[in-house]
């Protein structure tokens, strides 16, 4: 690919300036054929990102964030079991073997860059790291880590189509000005389907992060099929009535509580892209209708009981990264905005790492030593014996203390 000088360079000052070798992000430019409009609007989205990053830490105190999703409301150690009966035309990279069994982390946050309270309507995320997954690596730039990470939020549909209106409302939103991209009187300018999708993004308010359902948003491809994901609790799991929102870390608390307690489940489905109807690949702001293609479940994440909130812990979910592009052979994010995210989530990682003088824990287990030393199997679990009821199929992880696994006859069930 051709570059003026003029872009090249400024293209390469910016690269240096994030800490992301240019020599990588130039091969992968080519590697993934993507176009100078679209590297000059990436280059934009990262430089927009630090400045969030920069601005909120004013705001947030230190460490540095994330620039969205700042702030966690919890990580929970996960299993992520492939169903027995998913379908073969799904069976592709880590879905391939039925019924395998992966274990997990799930981090799940709240999407503003500033950490405000939880009562406050915003994008709620889950972002699942799967470990142990055997294949290669999609994105070598990430390391051969074995890992796949599945990145969602509670809305169907994103505020921008593409990596064009992402790199323009960053522009703004780097000055704090939340709507000015989307609606303003000088100089007029109307995004309306965009301003609408944003409107339904900051007006969610729920109860606790374990019974909402999340979305990729964004299309991948799985073996031959372009799907879209998504997890919804499963069913026979109960939550309160009532949940008091004054506190402003109300998740977290309602998170412990319900993990002190007891297990939670999802159901990770796929929604496969079918001819003869509207389902763009490159417009973030469609939701695909379920009418055309429902959502079908081929895998089960499972949350053990468990304590989340050791200093430990939370430290470790504030250093972890997720990235799209960390995932094996078999699977590819798609569209232009999928495209920035394999240059920009490292950028930005890389970034608050750097200011944080911290390393990046790669996880391959569920233990968290951070000196490297072996942790017990049990690390951070609730064994003991929940009282009511039992068997509930989706505690199928918690251990009774002496030693049997409760409900082990819930693979028989139906969900
Ligand atoms: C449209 C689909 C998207 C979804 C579902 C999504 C969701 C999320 C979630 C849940 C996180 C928090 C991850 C964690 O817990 O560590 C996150 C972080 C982030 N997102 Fe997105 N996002 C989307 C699009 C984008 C786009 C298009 C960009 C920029 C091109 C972007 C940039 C970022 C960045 C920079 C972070 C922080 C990464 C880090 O420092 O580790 N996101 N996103």
């Amino acid at each position: 690919m051709k570059k003026t000088p003029i872009i090249q360079c400024t293209i390469t000052a910016s690269l240096l300036a994030i800490g992301l070798n240019s020599a990588t992000a130039t091969d992968l430019y080519q590697e993934m054929g993507i176009t100078k409009p679209e590297q000059e609007a990436i280059m934009s989205a990262i430089n927009s990102a630090r400045e969030i990053s920069k601005r909120a830490e004013q705001y947030n105190g230190l460490p540095y964030r994330r620039d969205a999703h700042a702030k966690a409301t919890g990580c929970a150690r996960a299993t992520f079991s492939i169903n027995p009966d998913i379908p073969e035309r799904f069976k592709a990279g880590m879905f391939a073997d039925a019924d395998k069994q992966y274990l997990a982390w799930i981090r799940f946050s709240n999407g503003d860059m500033l950490v405000q309270a939880d009562s406050k309507g915003d994008a709620r995320g889950m972002a699942v790291k799967v470990m142990g997954v055997p294949g290669k690596a999609i994105a070598p730039e990430l390391g051969e880590t074995h890992n796949q990470d599945f990145i969602m939020t509670n809305t169907p549909a994103f505020f921008n189509r593409n990596i064009f209106d992402y790199a323009d409302d960053m522009l703004y939103l780097a000055k704090f000005e939340r709507t000015k991209w989307f609606i303003s009187f000088f100089p007029p300018r109307l995004h309306p389907k965009q301003f609408y999708r944003a409107i339904q993004t900051v007006s969610s308010v729920i109860d606790t992060p374990l019974n909402a359902q999340y979305f990729s948003m964004l299309p991948y491809r799985l073996g031959k099929s372009t799907i879209k994901f998504s997890t919804k609790p499963c069913s026979g799991m109960s939550f309160p009535n009532k949940v008091d929102k004054s506190n402003p870390d109300y998740l977290s608390k309602q998170l412990e509580t319900q993990l002190a307690n007891g297990g939670a489940c999802f159901e990770f489905m796929l929604q496969e892209k079918v001819p003869g109807h509207y389902m763009p690949v490159d417009d973030a702001t469609a939701i695909w209708s379920e009418k055309a293609s429902p959502f079908i479940t081929v895998a089960t994440i499972n949350i053990p009981p468990q304590y989340l909130y050791s200093d430990q812990q939370q430290q470790f979910c504030e250093n972890i990264s997720m990235n799209p592009w960390r995932a094996v052979e078999g699977w590819e994010p798609l569209s232009s905005l999928n495209k920035a995210r394999r240059v920009v989530y490292q950028a930005v990682s890389k970034y608050r790492h750097s200011q944080n003088k911290v390393p990046t824990p790669e996880p391959s287990s569920w233990c968290i030593n951070e000196n490297g030393e072996a942790c017990d199997e049990n690390q951070g679990l609730i064994v003991s014996k929940p009282t009511w009821p039992l068997p509930r199929c989706f505690d199928q992880n918690a251990k009774s203390i002496d030693g049997e696994t409760l409900a082990s006859d819930c693979k028989q069930q139906a969900y």
